[in-house]
């Protein structure tokens, strides 16, 4: 049963990539956001990402325009309920992914629709539980920037009947053209479990004044051959996002390593939230 109609809750960075991706897939695509402004702005930055790929020769004008036409942006959550598949992709925060998963696993008509998260943190079970269909409920989670990463996590919880696993699976690889790798549902699953200490000791050496936020970068990127330096990359990801990944698995784990360093709290506090904001670690246009 391949997917044809899905649903993306969430028009952010990650949103906005996914429900690209997904087009350009030729999945036909309902955007859901919580206004319509905010649903407006989602159709501006993919439109902006389609354009940047026409610019470089990726696809044609009439790309652009088909895969624009397949998104269908929308503040209505009720807008889902013909969704063979769903992924939510709103902010790393458990009390608004526990209200939508409450909400949209009572609106999908199809018995065996597929609610999937892209959480970086949160426990894939607890939201199964709220949904009333936790065998149908699993983690996929895409890598910013979504449209250029080719990996994505599968992450079935307890409750995830072995079937939604297989069909996330089959999705993610031959309609997405995608890599999945398998992980557990312990916060911050493979990647981030990795990368998540990483990212918070380079903002605590910032944070020391041991050096500069350019040679802390440099340092990574010429030295180890990292794309991006960690300030750079967590401007990139949204310090907020850092901070709530970092308070999810400190929760989880109790280990100092991922709790949040004072600095990366008072940036947030300031609305410094990186790239998506203007200004982080750098200031960006
Ligand atoms: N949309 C579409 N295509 C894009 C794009 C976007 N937003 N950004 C870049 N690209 C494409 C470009 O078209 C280009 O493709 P070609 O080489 O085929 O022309 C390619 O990606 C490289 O782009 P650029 O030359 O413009 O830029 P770059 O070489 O500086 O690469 C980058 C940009 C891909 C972001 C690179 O710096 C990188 O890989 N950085 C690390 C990203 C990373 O680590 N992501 C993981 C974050 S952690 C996470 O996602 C998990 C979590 O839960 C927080
Ligand atoms: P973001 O802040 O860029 O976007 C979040 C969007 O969710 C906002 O546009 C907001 O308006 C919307 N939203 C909030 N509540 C909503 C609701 N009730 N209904 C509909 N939309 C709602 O965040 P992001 O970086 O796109 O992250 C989204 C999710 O993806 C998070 O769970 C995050 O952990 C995960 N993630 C982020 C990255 C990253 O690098 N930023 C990478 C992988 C996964």
């Amino acid at each position: 049963m391949t997917i044809e109609r899905m649903g993306v809750i969430g028009g952010g960075l990650m949103g906005s990539g996914i429900a690209e991706v997904n087009a350009r897939a030729g999945l036909d695509v309902v955007l859901v956001e919580i206004s319509d402004e905010a649903a407006d702005a989602a159709r501006g930055r993919i439109e902006g990402s389609l354009r940047k790929a026409e610019q470089r020769g990726k696809i044609t004008a009439d790309d652009l325009a088909t895969t624009l036409n397949r998104i269908h942006p929308t503040s209505d959550l009720g807008a889902l309920a013909d969704r063979q598949l769903v992924v939510e992709a709103a902010s790393e925060n458990e009390q608004v992914k526990l209200d939508l998963f409450t909400k949209v696993g009572s609106i999908l008509d199809d018995d065996d629709a597929i609610l999937a998260s892209n959480t970086s943190s949160i426990p894939i079970v607890k939201l199964g539980a709220v949904s009333g269909r936790a065998n149908h409920v699993m983690g996929v989670h895409f890598f910013n920037p979504a449209p250029v990463m080719k990996l994505v996590e599968l992450i079935p919880s307890l409750t995830t009947a072995p079937a939604t696993l297989d069909r996330m699976r089959s999705y993610v690889t031959d309609s997405l053209g995608k890599r999945p790798i398998d992980a557990t549902d312990r916060a911050g699953f493979i990647v981030n479990s990795l990368l998540v200490p990483y990212l918070l000791s380079a903002i605590r050496m910032y944070e020391a004044g041991y050096a500069s936020a350019e040679d802390i970068d440099q340092g990574m990127v010429l030295g180890c051959g990292h794309p991006m330096g960690p300030l750079a990359l967590s401007d990139l990801i949204g310090l907020d996002t850092i901070q709530a990944i970092g308070e999810s698995m400190y929760e989880e784990f109790k280990e100092p390593l991922y709790s949040p360093p004072p600095l990366l709290d008072r940036m947030v506090d300031a609305g410094l939230l990186g790239k998506k904001s203007g200004q982080g670690f750098y200031p960006y246009d």
